[in-house]
């Protein structure tokens, strides 16, 4: 019987698993959210994540479960591990992508290098950081924030006020220093449940009104000792927080070269698309090596330079797949992925992949296929 990976939510990402689980042998199954999602070809189940018999259930028929995203609560997730499930990663790694301040404090625990960052519970507190920081500062919902939702530059506490007041008891936000820095970046780590971690090479991520639009595999100009320190960072943090399947650590570079932690992502990421077509082994069928503690493949790049460019909004008239066409002829080298998503403005509905020896050229073509979906 194949190994069968139980996928909870049906986006994008589970959707790029499908791909090389056929290839592998791995027989996936997904939980939908919905009918018609983007995972639909490997939806064995629809409900809700967040109710414990419907995940229980769907974790009956599977060997391994995983995830397209990190909400599922931490009840449902530990309920699966004491019926003796599989689950990768497992809660206690989990939670540390699910809460922001959680993850601060973890990640202050392990040393990593971060931005200043506090626990606010009220306007008190975030205008007493804020004086602190040069008057201003980033507040974050810990739960739930993706797309730069959830994430607030203020230069006054009382900006943040409708938030606050619609913590319930007990809760708090997340503000951190306003890192001036001078481009993002991103590492991508993959670790298996008896330790086995492999690492990419850094990419350069480029955010268009708090979406990812771009990313450049790997960062341009990154000098061997940055490569090195972003890929210890990753390492460290996959270790300390005991990551399995893939981890993504956003990061900032500032000025002065150094290197501070953004945020974690427990799944493939946006930042590694580029792998898909870009590397040996691209990161949806890594993690799918990971969670199902199968060997891990190597992640050199097939190319000089990578670049990925994100499909968003897609084109007014709704009609994504009549542009295909038209983005094939644009750039034979490029590789289309589209999600079967509708179109939405700013909403990810698909991503062009392209790699080469001359970055200007790699990001020439993979634009043009990408201009197709404008
Ligand atoms: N402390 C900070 N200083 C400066 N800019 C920041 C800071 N925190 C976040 N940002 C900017 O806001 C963007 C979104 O923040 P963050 O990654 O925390 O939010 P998110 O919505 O959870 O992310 P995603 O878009 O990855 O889902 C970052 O990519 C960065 O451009
Ligand atoms: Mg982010």
């Amino acid at each position: 019987m194949a190994l069968r990976v139980g996928v909870i939510g049906g986006g994008q990402l589970a959707r790029m698993m499908i791909a090389p689980a056929v290839e592998l042998g791995i027989d996936i199954r997904v939980l939908a959210e919905d009918e018609g999602m983007s995972a639909q070809l490997a939806a064995t189940a629809v409900g809700d994540y967040r109710d414990l018999d419907t995940v229980r259930r769907f974790a009956a028929d599977v060997d391994v479960i995983t995830f397209d995203h990190e909400h599922v609560p931490q009840e449902v997730l530990r309920a699966l591990v004491a019926d003796g499930v599989a689950v990768h990663p497992g809660p206690d790694a989990l939670r540390f992508a699910q809460d922001k301040l959680d993850m601060r404090a973890r990640l202050a625990d392990l040393g990593a290098p971060q931005p200043d960052w506090a626990r606010v519970a009220d306007v008190g507190e975030l205008q007493t950081f804020l004086d602190a920081h040069g008057g201003r500062g980033v507040v974050k919902t810990p739960r739930g924030g993706y797309d730069g939702k959830g994430v607030r530059v203020v230069s006054a506490a009382e900006e943040a006020a409708d938030w606050f007041s619609g913590l319930a008891d007990g809760d708090a936000l997340l503000v951190e220093e306003l890192v001036p820095f001078v481009r993002e970046l991103a590492q991508q780590v993959a670790r298996r449940p008896n330790g086995e971690s492999v690492s990419y090479p850094v990419v350069e991520t480029v955010q268009k009104g708090g979406v990812c639009a771009e990313v450049i595999a790997p960062a341009p100009g990154v000098d061997a000792e940055h490569l090195a320190e972003a890929a210890r960072i990753g390492r460290e943090i996959a270790e300390g927080l005991g990551v399995t399947g893939m981890l993504a650590v956003e990061l900032f570079q500032t000025e002065d070269g150094r290197i501070l932690v953004n945020e974690l992502a427990m799944r493939p990421h946006n930042s590694g698309h580029w792998s898909q077509d870009g590397a040996v082994t691209g990161q949806f069928e890594q993690h799918l090596r990971a969670v199902a503690d199968l060997p891990l493949g190597e992640t050199t790049p097939h190319a000089d330079w990578s670049v990925m460019i994100n499909i968003l909004g897609g084109p007014a008239d709704a009609g994504m797949l009549d542009r295909v066409p038209a983005a094939l002829a644009a750039s034979p080298q490029a590789k289309v992925h589209t999600y079967g998503k509708a179109p939405r403005p700013g909403r990810k509905v698909g991503h062009v992949n392209a790699s080469g020896s001359d970055l200007d050229t790699v990001l020439a073509e993979a634009r043009a296929a990408a201009d197709a979906f404008a």
